[in-house]
């Protein structure tokens, strides 16, 4: 008999080899393999449906994997972690998935893999092989409280009644846009069981900005600049939106991964060209450009005067100064900006921090402490830059999870 896909039934000690909690990318692909392996599965959400953040991914296209992940694509306290989860489950591994399932995809910038119709088509294909392999969920499931049972196992109380398993999988994501549903639960089921949980903040998010520096650049809301974006120990060469709060586009989205609060972000406006020689060589060559109309052809003409002063745009070429100059290249090729803060988790993609990698088996994604209690996914501190990597790193701790549970 098929098992329903999404049961709705009250729980009265109903028993599971496998129950997890969380029915997003990696809740959905454990199953899957759990499943696979003949293991009774179900999987719990408080949503009222599955798959929200995979429906929203990617403008709606969601971008599932890249075709080159590498563990340098990740942030986290043990950055050996994510290796053997993503060796053993790769981006090719979920692509013939994909390919299997005759989704139509495409390559973007920096090998970055699309959905060419929508996104659905990869959370229709997830709950597919749950319903092939008889993986079942219940939705609008509450989780109020958790213990062990005496023989080892778990005893999951929900809203719907109690649920025996032998396995535990905890796939509750990060904290990133609670509107849709994102919760502490897995953090608080962590430290239930004295398992470590790094500190959690916004990440892959808009930076906003000091008054002063908000008033001048929220004129220029919707002006993107390709640029070169830096903190002291990492740079990303990408778009940078200006919005009315602040700074956004893939390349603040990527360093704000890395910045920390205080700290100055130094842009480079015009990241392939040597901006002083070229300067320099125009004056040599007499040219009576003003500033203002050579660097408009380089840059958006409406940036100019929020990085240069008046009486510097008006200059000829020819009658400026070395200073003057190097003032020029130093506001264009390294502005120094210091953000305010992050827009945070309202509108952030991910959340940086959870669950302690060094307290869980990189292979099994099984708790070192506590047996047969398993972190996939996002709530373990394991976060993928802005390309499709968090999907990946979804998919590979819950693949390898669905192993062993
Ligand atoms: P995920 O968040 O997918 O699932 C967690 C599930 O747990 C949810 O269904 C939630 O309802 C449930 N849950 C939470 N608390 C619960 C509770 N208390 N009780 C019961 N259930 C609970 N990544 C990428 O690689 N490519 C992309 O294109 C994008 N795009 C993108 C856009 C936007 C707007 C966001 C916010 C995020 C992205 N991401 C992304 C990130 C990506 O969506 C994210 O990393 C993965 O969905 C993480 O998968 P998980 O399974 O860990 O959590």
């Amino acid at each position: 008999m098929a098992v329903p896909l999404v049961g709705a039934e009250g729980f009265t000690d109903a028993q599971f080899d496998v129950v997890i909690i969380g029915a997003g990318a990696s809740g959905l692909m454990c199953a899957i393999e759990a499943a696979k392996r003949g293991r009774k599965v179900r999987i719990i959400d408080h949503a009222n449906k599955p798959g929200k953040k995979i429906l929203m991914s990617g403008g709606g296209r969601c971008n599932f994997t890249n075709y080159s992940v590498e563990a340098d694509n990740y942030l986290s306290h043990n950055p050996h972690f994510c290796k053997s989860a993503l060796k053993r489950f790769t981006q090719w591994d979920f692509l013939s998935l994909v390919q299997r399932y005759k989704i139509a995809y495409h390559e973007r910038l920096h090998g970055q893999l699309f959905c060419d119709d929508s996104a659905r088509d990869i959370l229709d294909m997830l709950l597919a092989e749950c319903r092939r392999y008889g993986a079942s969920i219940s939705l609008q499931c509450a989780v109020q409280r958790i213990a062990q049972d005496a023989g080892g196992g778990f005893q999951v109380h929900t809203n719907q009644g109690k649920l025996h398993c032998q396995s535990l999988v905890v796939a509750t994501g990060g904290l990133s846009i609670p509107k849709m549903g994102a919760t502490p639960l897995g953090y608080r089921i962590a430290e239930q069981f004295n398992i470590k949980v790094w500190p959690t903040r916004a990440g892959l998010v808009p930076l906003t900005l000091q008054p002063h520096d908000k008033e001048v650049f929220s004129a220029l809301t919707g002006i993107a600049v390709p640029c070169e974006v830096s903190t002291q120990n990492r740079s990303f060469r990408e778009n940078l939106l200006f919005t009315h709060r602040g700074l956004s586009g893939p390349a603040i989205l990527q360093i704000s991964s890395y910045w920390q609060p205080g700290e100055a972000l130094v842009i480079n406006c015009l990241p392939d060209r040597d901006l002083l020689a070229e300067l320099k060589q125009l004056r040599k060559q007499g040219s009576k450009f003003k500033v203002k109309t050579w660097l408009g052809e380089l840059l958006p003409k409406r940036l100019l005067p929020a990085l240069l002063s008046e009486a510097m745009l008006e200059c000829a070429l020819v009658d400026c100064s070395d200073k003057q100059f190097r003032q020029i290249s130093d506001h264009i090729q390294a502005w120094h900006i210091r953000p305010n803060g992050s827009e945070g988790y309202r509108t952030a993609e991910v959340t940086i921090g959870g669950v302690d990698c060094d307290a869980l088996s990189s292979k099994t994604m099984e708790s070192l402490k506590v047996k047969r209690l398993y972190f996939v996914g996002e709530v373990v501190d394991v976060t993928g830059w802005l390309g499709g990597y968090n999907f990946q790193w979804a998919w590979s701790s819950g693949w390898c999870a669905g192993q062993y549970v």
